[in-house]
């Protein structure tokens, strides 16, 4: 591949994966069954892609890619330029070409690119890693848009981090001595990146039972507040049935603990003022699951909104939330159902210098730079807030 017998494109991404390689003093490249690419829609990312596609190159393994926005929905409402249409259409066409699954979904992990137990992979997107390595127990390094689409292309990785035993173990010991009572309290959990620190960390003290929603989100805001590739829960995640497994039998580096105030405290750092009256509410960093979804059709169930919602899920969600009509319901109260789409798109002008409410503080820090800002609550306090205008106080 490198000396070109597969075309230029295949070279270019073998180039670059050996690069990588090298530079982590890699000794070797094996090969993967699995691909999860977070395109971004962006110039340089758009570039990157028909660099490769007039290369000749094309996907050995279809990779499932992340969200940009939905073109059909956005278009006919009149909410985005020609240009920004048109960027997203070259997004789709580039990878279409590539042989991608056009998904357009950052949760692939739960529903269409679940890998089983040791399985190498090639997953980028700051949520998708952590819970393949730490949930599923699969092996990933935490890929960029670019390291992930070369992999997908040539079928290989360089092996090196969390593909090899010895980096897979614990570094930090982080007792949770908070209540872990609700989905909501693992985004902010995720959230104590700085005060967890660099390494591996290994959580004790949280309940026996921890639905997906939770790891999903505990994965997403661990990667806003800080790098993490995986992370261990002691007798719940496949690697760490004791604590002395976790950590590999070493003394961990670092010994850290997680109060109710630690989450106050990161709460209100990452939260706008809850007394501003809200403009909207947005859900879906990362898209919700269709029992979210269900949660908020039976909350919304014969009630107006007093403001818009936006719930951003997978085509796969939207599909099923049709054919159990919980969209009828959702849009009877005013709030729309969204596919394909991610916060930190260009799509959401109109929403510019308005304040918004999420219970994602990944929501809240990235699309800051397009001057959307959030409060941030627990689901059914948003919920709440769309319907009355305003933040519970103390919610
Ligand atoms: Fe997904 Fe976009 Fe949030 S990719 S996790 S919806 S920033």
């Amino acid at each position: 591949m490198l000396d070109g017998k597969h075309g230029k494109g295949v070279a270019y991404a073998m180039k670059i994966q050996v690069a990588i390689g090298e530079s982590f003093d890699a000794k070797r490249m094996v090969p993967i069954t699995r691909a999860h690419v977070a395109l971004s829609n962006q110039e340089a990312d758009i570039w990157f892609a028909e660099k490769l596609l007039e290369g000749g190159a094309r996907c050995r393994i279809a990779p499932t890619v992340n969200p940009g926005f939905s073109l059909s929905y956005f278009k006919s409402r009149g909410l985005v330029s020609l240009e920004n249409a048109a960027m997203m259409q070259r997004t789709h066409d580039a990878y279409q070409k590539l042989g991608a699954v056009l998904s357009y979904n950052c949760t692939p992990y739960v529903m269409t690119n679940v890998p089983r137990f040791g399985e190498i992979v090639a997953f980028s997107e700051s949520s998708a890693t952590p819970y393949i390595n730490s949930v599923w127990g699969a092996r990933s390094n935490r890929e960029g848009a670019n390291s992930a689409l070369c992999a997908a292309i040539t079928g290989f990785v360089p092996e090196y981090g969390l593909l090899l035993d010895e980096n897979r173990f614990g570094d930090i010991l982080v007792e949770v001595q908070a209540t872990m009572d609700s989905d909501f309290k693992y985004h902010l959990l995720g959230y104590m990146g700085k005060k967890i620190g660099e390494g591996i960390p290994v959580f004790t003290g949280l309940p026996d039972h921890i639905g997906s929603e939770a790891l999903t989100n505990l994965g997403a805001q661990l990667n806003t507040s800080g790098a993490y590739g995986m992370y261990h829960i002691v007798g719940f995640t496949p690697e760490a049935p004791t604590l002395e497994a976790a950590f590999g039998g070493r003394e961990p580096a670092r010994r850290v603990v997680i109060t109710d105030k630690d989450l106050d405290e990161i709460l209100e750092e990452i939260s706008l003022d809850g007394r501003k009256p809200v403009d909207y509410a947005m859900f879906g960093c990362p898209h919700y699951t269709l029992d979210q979804v269900r949660h908020i059709a039976g909350r919304l169930e014969n009630k107006i909104l007093k403001r818009p919602m936006y719930i951003l899920v997978s085509s796969h969600v939207l599909e099923m939330a049709e054919r159990m009509a919980l969209t009828a319901i959702l849009e009877k109260a005013g709030a729309e159902l969204i596919a394909d789409t991610c916060p930190d798109q260009p799509c959401w002008e109109h929403l510019r210098g308005k304040t918004g409410i999420t219970d994602s503080p990944k929501m809240a820090y990235y699309p800051k730079r397009r001057g959307m800002e959030f409060i941030v609550r627990d689901l059914d306090s948003c919920i709440d807030a769309a319907l009355t205008g305003e933040v519970r106080q103390n919610g």
